[in-house]
């Protein structure tokens, strides 16, 4: 397999991206990767709306590749192949890149490949870290989470997920509860500093359940029904407030280390040498970070997590999934088509719920 220049695009959630990769599977480096947020539109409405998340993608696509082409001092002429984002994700953002994408490789008679947002990170720690085959993934984001044993560029095999919130949309949901500014994950991050941890009793959901499932929505109300116990006039105590965002932080950590814990149990026998990787925003997260790291280290096994920009929504990741794939799948046709469902392991059984970014896969 010789290095190609291919260019990635990505537009399921609320950033809108493109990136270069020149390289090959195992071996390729970012020549640019350029993201475009949408936080401030969606900022008023307590999540993102997908209707003003698809036009903005509209509006953004085309300078956002020509930005990336830009950045790599490159133009359109030198890419030889070009992949996009064809799902999982809110359905008129998928479209926009999947036409953008179709609308290049068509004018360039170059090949076309859709990819699945979820192997997009779940195959990050190969290019960022070369982690051998087969790897542990766990990807916790604003609207993903589950556990992932990844074999192969396209062979992924689900132990568990979340069946209803994923754990960024927990702490979203829980820094408004307690009067946090948004995006919730940093601010309760920063307040659980100053708090106790220890004061209030908030469930662990679903660790008296074996298996890898998770659930944080119940996690969620406990909070709620705490904050009003204890709000007067309207008001929530700063102490109340710290002590509340420690507590709750303190649950997630609690789950996410023993779930990752029983998901090494189960893929530590098929490694040699096994790696846990994670990805996703709520990996910024020090304390969940530390304590996946300790619960790696425990077992004997190595942690890895790229560096943010590569965790979080990207288009880079979405190009090197196609060289990761393109020596075992064919292009794909004009006939590429947005799906708003995708799951990465099609044995494993559907999972419930549909986060605020969108449906789970
Ligand atoms: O991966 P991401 O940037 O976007 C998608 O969800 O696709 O993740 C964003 C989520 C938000 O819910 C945000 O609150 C959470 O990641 N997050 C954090 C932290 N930083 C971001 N959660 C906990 N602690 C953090 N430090
Ligand atoms: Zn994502």
């Amino acid at each position: 397999m010789t290095s190609i220049t291919i260019l990635g695009i990505e537009s399921s959630c609320d950033d809108t991206a493109a990136a270069v990769l020149r390289g090959q599977a195992g071996d390729a480096k970012v020549l640019s990767s350029i993201v475009l947020g949408q936080t401030e539109l969606h900022a008023d409405f307590g999540g993102v709306v997908p209707e003003i998340a698809a036009r903005a993608h509209a509006e953004k696509i085309d300078t956002c590749v020509q930005q990336a082409l830009d950045a790599a001092h490159l133009s359109l002429s030198d890419i030889d192949a070009v992949a996009v984002t064809a799902g999982p994700g809110l359905i008129g953002g998928v479209v926009s890149g999947v036409m953008c994408a179709k609308g290049i490789a068509l004018a360039r008679g170059i090949p076309l490949f859709g990819v699945n947002h979820l192997a997009g990170h779940a195959l990050t720690p190969r290019l960022t870290d070369a982690v051998a085959y087969p790897f542990l993934m766990l990807l916790v984001s604003g609207g993903h989470c589950q556990f992932l044993i990844v074999s192969g560029p396209d062979q992924f095999q689900r132990l568990g997920g979340t069946i209803d919130d994923a754990p960024g949309e927990a702490f979203d949901k829980v820094a408004r509860l307690l009067a946090l500014p948004q995006p919730g994950g940093p601010a309760i991050e920063t307040r659980a500093k100053a708090g106790d941890a220890k004061r209030f009793k908030l469930p662990r959901p679903l660790l008296d359940r074996a298996g890898c499932d998770m659930s944080f929505s119940g996690l969620k109300t406990a909070v709620l029904r705490q904050r009003d116990s204890l709000m007067s006039d309207g008001e929530l105590a700063a102490r109340d407030q710290a002590d509340l965002a420690a507590g709750f932080q303190a649950a997630v950590v609690d789950v996410l280390a023993e779930k990752t814990r029983r998901a090494l149990d189960e893929y530590a026998p098929l490694s040699k040498n096994p790696s846990i990787c994670v990805a996703g925003g709520v990996a910024a997260n020090m304390a969940i970070r530390t304590a996946l790291e300790t619960t790696a280290k425990n077992f004997g096994a190595k942690f890895i997590a790229p560096p943010l920009a590569l965790c979080t929504d990207n288009a880079a990741m979405i190009a090197y999934a196609a060289l990761e794939q393109m020596n075992t799948r064919v292009p794909d046709g004009m006939e590429l088509s947005a799906r708003p469902r995708w799951p990465l392991d099609q044995a494993a059984p559907a999972m419930l719920g549909s986060g605020k970014k969108g449906a789970k896969a």
